[in-house]
């Protein structure tokens, strides 16, 4: 066992509190819990010199149960890739790579868990093992930035052998949770010691019984707030028990003159008895969705808010998420605001990239892989971003039910610079605002390029743009310093080229569409072919494009958006190197010694594993189950 894995031994026993402590980057221990009763909890800590990863598990368990944890695209139980622990007649417990096919494990010939230990401590079984990012074995599961689904499964033991088994029979528990496994380890928590909390927060507000509300609060700041602050960090104030269906959150600021009132209206987003008086709250502050952890500032900047010149009126909006149409939904979620009076060298901004909230865009039903891309064109940013550029250090990615991946490039002079942002395993249940692991520098001229992927193979029709969750959205809402007045860089495709195919799409494809019908119902009348899905993928990709390059106060950048042309990427990216070349000399040390698997291991019998013992009972009294 490596260095690692003994300093992963030790601090096992302090891992819950030593999550978010600001201790040396490759000291930081990570925690999920993989079940809702907090019997089995996932430990992690990650190295990123040697490209491997520690995983901790402890379970809850019968003597002598199996059980295997791992990874799979989407949280699917199978096809995924796993390390299981499973005791044999012998009374051996061994730690074995395998991975699920048709719901059955099978073992690898090469063995990739690596550094097993493990031990029982009353009835709860914890086992550690190490694993590169990348294997560069083709049954493996490559770990990458962004969402990572983790998978497991437990059974009764013990086994005559491992090959065979099934993880979806009877007596088998299994579940799936979701973590950013290659997290930022240089965010620098801590908050300056003046700073204080404003909670913006819905008061019990009685929950339509309908499928989608926006709420819209308005609220007025506190009387603090006549001198500027900076916003260092926010979080969500989900009420316990409506997890699931608080969707997202966001603050705006009402952008009024400093003396002007807006009505308090507390109510749905799109009523008609909304006053338009609280129509200019509309400049982001704050946004926040489902899994979302707290999002802090880097020590340079802080979101301005309040002062001389500011309307202290903000509004929060509630996406709620009713899909049974309850009508006994009472919800307070807000968002907590942490605000310092002692200002940083920058004001931080927040900016969206993507495609417009529109009807214009759409997905064909079934299929596997759609993607639309929403621009932020060199001519806007050439507009909106001044000498100097600023500096991105924060990305939330956003799409409703069907998006599965989300990327934005970034593109200077027609050649591609590294990613701004990717998730190539993107799950709407999981939008956390993630501090990027490098800031990007963005100058005028530069584009942003947003690319969604969508799954639509479940829905029978067209999915269109839009609000409802149902609808989709394409969108990365960028946290940038110093604060500049571009706000929204987003785009669709051109009200020409879109009218001009549907009237194609009648005379030469005999489909009901044309200029009689509005944008939504010409989608919905179209009979949807793998073939007409294709076509209208390559209208979006060579249509001109409809530019909403607009400043913080809603008004469009001079100019005529209405055609322009897309960004194009002349000197694409390499594709990104997989680290496989050298893997059989860092693993040469290990290879010789292996026999099928990476056990047996047995506990030692004192010293590192006491302590160990000792800190999870305690971390299991204070702590969970829960
Ligand atoms: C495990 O042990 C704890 C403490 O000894 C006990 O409270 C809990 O009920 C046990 N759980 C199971 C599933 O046996
Ligand atoms: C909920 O209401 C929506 C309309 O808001 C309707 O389309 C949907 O079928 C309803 N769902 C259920 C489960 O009743
Ligand atoms: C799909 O469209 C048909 C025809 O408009 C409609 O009857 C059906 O309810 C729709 N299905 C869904 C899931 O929206
Ligand atoms: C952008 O500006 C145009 C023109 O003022 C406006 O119609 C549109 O709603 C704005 N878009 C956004 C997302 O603010």
């Amino acid at each position: 066992m490596g260095l690692l894995g003994r300093l992963l031994w030790t601090l096992g026993t302090a891992c819950v509190v030593t999550v978010g402590a600001t201790g040396a980057a490759d000291q930081q221990v990570f925690s999920v819990p993989l079940d809702a009763s907090g019997s089995c909890t996932m430990f992690w800590r990650v190295d990123y010199a040697r490209r491997t990863l520690q995983v901790e598990i402890h379970a809850v368990l019968p003597e002598r149960a199996w059980f295997a944890v791992g990874f799979s695209d989407y949280g699917e139980p199978s096809p995924a890739d796993y390390c299981v622990l499973w005791q044999d007649w012998r009374g051996r417990t061994r730690l074995q790579d395998s991975w699920a096919e048709g719901g059955r494990l099978r073992v690898e010939g090469r063995q990739h868990c690596k550094d097993f230990r493990h031990t029982r401590v009353g009835n709860v079984t914890k086992f550690t093992y190490s694993r590169l990012f990348d294997t560069c074995d083709p049954h493996d599961y490559v770990i990458e930035d962004g969402t990572t689904h983790v998978v497991w499964a437990t059974g009764a033991g013990p086994l005559f052998r491992l090959d065979g088994v099934s993880l979806l029979g009877e007596g088998t528990r299994r579940g799936m949770q979701r973590a950013q496994l290659l997290k930022n380890t240089n965010v620098d928590e801590g908050v300056p010691a003046d700073a204080w909390t404003l909670d913006v927060r819905a008061a019990r507000v009685q929950v339509p019984a309908v499928d989608t509300t926006y709420w819209c609060h308005v609220a007025k700041v506190p009387r603090q707030l006549a001198r500027k602050h900076h916003v260092v960090k926010y979080e969500a104030t989900v009420q316990h028990g409506n997890e699931g269906l608080v969707h997202h959150m966001e603050v705006f600021h009402c952008e009024a003159p400093v003396k002007e009132q807006v009505p308090l209206y507390r109510g749905p987003c799109f009523a008609a008895t909304r006053p338009d008086a609280t129509k200019v709250c509309k400049r982001v502050l704050a946004a926040w969705a489902m899994g979302a952890k707290p999002f802090v500032y880097p020590k340079e900047a802080g979101l301005p808010i309040g002062g001389a010149e500011f309307n202290p009126y903000i509004m929060l909006e509630v996406h709620y998420n009713n899909p049974e149409n309850k009508s006994d939904w009472v919800d307070s979620s807000g968002i907590r605001l942490t605000l310092s009076p002692t200002l940083r060298p920058h004001d931080g901004g927040v900016m969206e990239l993507g495609l417009e909230y529109t009807d214009k865009m759409a997905i064909p039903p079934g299929q596997p892989r759609f993607q639309l891309t929403g621009f932020c064109i060199a001519e806007c940013t050439e507009v909106g971003i001044p000498v100097g550029g600023v500096r991105v250090f924060g990305s939330q990615l956003h799409t409703h039910l069907t998006g599965v991946r989300v990327v934005t490039k970034h593109v200077r002079g027609g050649r591609e610079l590294p990613e701004l942002n990717r998730d190539n395993h993107y799950s709407t249940h999981f939008q956390e605002i993630r501090r990027l692991k490098r800031h990007v520098q963005v100058l005028p001229g530069d584009a942003l390029i947003t690319t969604c992927t969508y799954d639509s193979r479940p829905r029978p029709n067209v999915t269109l743009g839009g609000h409802a969750i149902t609808d989709e959205m394409c969108v990365n809402y960028i946290h940038y310093f110093p604060k500049v007045d571009l706000e929204v860089c987003k785009s669709s495709v051109s009200d020409a080229s879109l009218q001009a195919y549907f009237r194609l799409l009648h005379e030469l494809d005999g489909q009901a569409t044309g200029p009689h019908l509005g944008v939504s119902d010409n989608y919905k009348t179209v009979d949807w072919t793998p073939v007409r899905a294709h076509v209208l993928s390559s209208l979006y990709a060579e249509s001109p494009l409809a530019m909403q390059c607009n400043r913080s106060s809603g008004a469009r950048f001079p100019g005529d958006w209405s055609a322009m042309p897309s960004t194009s990427i002349l000197q694409p990216l390499p594709a990104p190197g997989r680290h496989c070349a050298n893997l059989h000399h860092q693993d040469h040390d290990h290879d010789h010694d292996l026999d099928d698997d990476a056990g047996p291991e047995h506990p030692d019998a004192g010293g590192l594993m006491e302590d160990w013992g000792q800190g999870d009972t305690m971390k299991w009294e204070t702590n969970g189950p829960n």
